[in-house]
């Protein structure tokens, strides 16, 4: 069996990762980066650290409008399908990258599968949640982490083709926690102590380019008594100069640069707290019983809220305070989204699937 396995953005990485290291011991895998990112902090350091193959193309897109970025990845991956012809191309969660996976491979013949299937915040201001409406409608194959997601699916009229396997993030922090734990320093480099520090990311198009929204997120995670890391996503670096709030956010807050996965794991588990809006780390704070605060007004997550794990508080900068200083007793933690074996399940139904098309052609 030959895949194409389209990435393009830092949370792709990790999900390829998970897939990747089971498919490659006995597949063929040809992996596409889109170059959506291209900062060694956002791209490299995952390949290097995950020992995720070498990309065989990488099509340099780089930042731009959604049309044209999205436009410039269409016209490179159709060209590498068309020269690789694989039997499944596997797309990964809800960027820019995966809809234009979805898109070319769709109109071509091989099978596409979607990885992340049926997840929804039901707004449709969120670029993400386009791409992800498309690229499930457009799909052959749907890998949904959860019965929830599986059941969106249904009221969509998505029937065909639907596999709920859980989680692949699931998967690499399994994998991850313990390498984490054992090897990473990034506690003693950054200054904090155990379970003494909130861990913040912020780089939601929604947060990012809403000066008011941003401002208040600042405001808030300034007075929250504990020392607040923020690993800072180059947008939201370059929207904090732009509204003049970058000093505020050095001086009060320990702003560092992105770090690797294995750092971040460690950090997210060593934290008293998680801050954000970002869709995986509020997934990863989940596995790794930390409580979350998404700063967001929706979730396409709702299993992390209705077990108590995870609050939303928008960009309230009252309810962001109150959250992350509240005292928290949530109940055990349930595993809606598997347990850590999606990856092999993805594989073993591309693989029959691949067997019986053979069979039949035959
Ligand atoms: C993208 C995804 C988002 C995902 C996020 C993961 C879309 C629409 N958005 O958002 O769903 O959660 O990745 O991190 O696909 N930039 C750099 N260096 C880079 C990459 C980006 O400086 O390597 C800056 C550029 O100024 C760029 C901006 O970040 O304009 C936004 O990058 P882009 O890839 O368009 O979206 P993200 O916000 O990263
Ligand atoms: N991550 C990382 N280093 C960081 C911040 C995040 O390795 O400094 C990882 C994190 O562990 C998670 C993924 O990046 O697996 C989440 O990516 P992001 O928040 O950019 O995107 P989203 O999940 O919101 O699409």
């Amino acid at each position: 069996m030959k895949v194409v396995t389209i990435v393009g953005a830092r949370p792709q990485f990790i999900k390829a990762f998970a897939v990747s290291r089971v498919l490659r011991t006995e597949h063929d895998e040809v992996i596409v980066h889109t170059g959506q990112h291209y900062d060694k902090e956002l791209s490299d350091v995952f390949f290097e650290e995950l020992g995720i193959p070498e990309p065989k193309y990488n099509l340099g897109v780089g930042s731009n409008s959604h049309g044209r970025q999205t436009a410039a990845m269409l016209e490179g991956i159709e060209k590498i399908i068309k020269t690789e012809e694989p039997d499944i191309v596997l797309l990964y969660g809800d960027t820019n990258s995966t809809l234009a996976g979805a898109i070319a491979a769709s109109k071509i013949d091989p099978l596409v599968a979607h990885v992340e299937a049926g997840l929804r915040s039901y707004n449709r201001e969120m670029p993400e949640e386009i791409n992800r409406v498309l690229t499930d409608h457009a799909s052959d194959l749907l890998f949904p982490p959860s019965e929830s997601a599986a059941d969106t699916l249904e009221q969509e009229g998505v029937t065909e083709g639907v596999h709920v396997v859980g989680d692949v993030m699931n998967d690499a922090i399994l994998w991850a926690q313990d390498i984490a734990e054992d090897e990473s320093d990034v506690l003693d480099r950054i200054g904090v102590e155990d379970h003494n520090f909130i861990l913040s990311t912020v780089h939601r198009a929604g947060n990012t380019d809403d000066p008011d929204r941003l401002k208040s997120i600042v405001d808030a995670l300034s007075n929250t008594p504990l020392p607040v890391v923020l690993p800072v996503h180059p947008r939201t670096k370059n929207r904090l100069r732009e509204y003049g709030m970058w000093k505020q956010a050095t001086s009060e807050l320990e702003v560092i640069d992105p770090v690797a996965y294995l750092d971040f794991v460690r950090l997210i588990d060593a934290s008293e707290r998680v801050a954000t809006d970002s869709g995986g780390v509020q997934k990863e704070a989940f596995y790794l019983n930390t409580p979350c605060v998404t700063m967001r007004d929706e979730t396409e997550w709702v299993e992390t809220v209705e077990s108590g794990w995870n609050v939303l508080v928008g960009a309230d900068q009252e309810l962001i305070e109150e959250a992350l200083q509240m005292s928290w007793n949530p109940k055990k933690n349930p595993s809606p989204y598997g347990n850590g074996n999606a990856a092999t399940k993805i594989l073993d139904v591309l693989t029959k699937q691949i067997t019986e098309q053979t069979t039949n052609d035959s």
